[in-house]
């Protein structure tokens, strides 16, 4: 309730009244002319289903490999005849496990290099049950600069809380593997605040990770959306954060750990060592997403694909956009989504925000004078930094605006594969 009318209040202030806040149907996606793109192409194929995982994922489905490939190519092959051949200044691929589909993955990316002209990094997220020499062989082949393997935890308590289906011997061996293999960066993911956990479990995790000289450590509060199994299994009706004293200790644990031993921080939860490109999968300005439930942002518009996998296949395999629902962005909201992915970044530089809300936007300047009262960000010459503090504080307050639209646009997009709207 409360939350419900801050967020009215904050959205009239800030964003004004003109910004409908829902998703519709539109029966033709206008793709306006574009010099540059970043990409993101998701693989919904998991030989695992963790309870816990809220993302657009199905089970490995032997027979649905190869309609999903040439659905992929023909969602692409749709774009390249919108956009011709321009700039693909990064790629990520997430999913599910994109690792499951290292074949057909060669043949996305080849594809995407005969249309585009790709600029930038291209990163792949992995499971330490997926790695092994031959994928990480065929990773490199591939082109692939960056990957990020989701650890979890080096503690085979918590693998198994989990429902991972590795030990904590094979999260060793497969980071190993990675490192040798001369990648830009090797991100892990680690998760905290998981059931029993406490503080010097979660340093124990870090220590293997700073031990086997990672370049980059992801750390993330365990969240149970309500449709997931756990979910499902505990009857919620909301989406469940983490308790938020153990998540603020455990977090100020994870933070100091990471800078004493030589790690920066890159974003609210990532710190990476050395000078080595960040791994980010969701900070991208505008980009378009291939694949099943996939989204894309642009200049003025955001959008989704359907959800269902056999959906998308249909649609793109009868040479149409697979796209579910839209929402149209206003300019005003385009500048607080900006704002929201530098607070995500936990550094914002100064020209940028200049140069997004003009010298003299009121409402930015008391914002941030209330942040900076608060201890919750600092000033350097030409950035402002968020604190420990305000890392924590700000993206939990993040979580509670963003994670409450995730999951009743997720709950019904997992639902039905062509919604009517869904208003948040
Ligand atoms: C898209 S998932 C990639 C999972 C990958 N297929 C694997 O098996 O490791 C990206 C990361 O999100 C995090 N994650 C997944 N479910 C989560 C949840 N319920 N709460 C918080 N973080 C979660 C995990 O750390 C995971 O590695």
């Amino acid at each position: 309730m409360i939350i419900n009318f801050l967020t009215k209040i904050g959205r009239g202030f800030f964003v004004g009244n003109k910004q409908k806040f829902g998703f519709v149907k539109r029966e033709k996606i206008e793709i306006p002319a574009l010099d540059k793109i970043d990409l993101y192409i998701h693989i919904p194929f998991c030989k695992n289903m963790c309870p816990y995982c809220p993302y657009n994922r199905i089970a490995y489905t032997k027979e649905l490999i190869k309609p999903y490939l040439k659905a992929t190519l023909n969602e692409i092959d749709l774009y390249y005849q919108k956009l011709g051949k321009i700039e693909i200044s990064s790629i990520y691929v997430g999913g599910g496990t994109p690792t499951n589909l290292i074949d057909e993955l060669n043949i996305i990316l080849n594809s995407l290099r005969e249309n585009f002209f790709i600029s930038g990094d291209i990163c792949v997220e992995t499971s330490p049950a997926d790695l092994n020499e031959d994928v990480i062989k065929k990773l490199k082949n591939t082109g692939v600069d960056l990957i990020s393997i989701g650890v979890q935890s080096f503690d085979d308590k918590y693998l198994k809380i989990l429902g991972r289906k590795y030990d904590a011997k094979k999260a060793e061996e497969a980071v190993k593997l990675a490192l040798s293999a001369d990648f830009k960066s090797v991100n892990i993911d680690l998760m905290f605040v998981l059931p029993n956990q406490n503080g010097k479990n979660i340093l124990a995790d870090l220590d293997k990770a700073i031990e086997l000289k990672v370049n980059q450590i992801t750390t993330y509060p365990l969240f149970t959306f309500p449709y997931t199994s756990v979910g499902q299994h505990l009857k919620l009706n909301k989406i469940r954060m983490p308790n938020v004293f153990k998540r603020r200790k455990m977090y100020r644990e994870i933070y100091n750990h990471c800078i004493r031993n030589g790690y920066q921080q890159v974003s609210v939860w990532g710190f990476k060592k050395g000078e080595i490109p960040r791994y980010s999968s969701v900070t991208r300005d505008t980009y378009i997403g291939i694949g099943a439930g996939a989204c894309s942002r642009l200049p003025d518009m955001f959008y989704f694909n359907t959800f269902s996998v056999k959906d998308y296949i249909n649609s793109a395999l009868s040479q149409k956009l697979p796209v579910a629902l839209t929402m149209e962005i206003t300019p005003q909201l385009e500048k607080y989504y900006w704002l929201y992915w530098r607070f995500y970044d936990a550094a914002i530089k100064k020209e940028g925000l200049k140069k997004i809300f003009g010298r003299r936007d009121f409402k930015i300047k008391l914002l941030f004078s209330i942040l900076k009262i608060m201890g919750l960000c600092k000033e350097t010459k030409d950035e402002i930094i968020l604190t420990e503090r305000g890392s924590f504080y700000i993206h939990l307050l993040q979580n509670y605006f963003i994670l409450t639209y995730i999951n009743k646009v997720w709950t019904i997009a997992k639902k039905e594969a062509w919604p009517e709207k869904i208003e948040i």
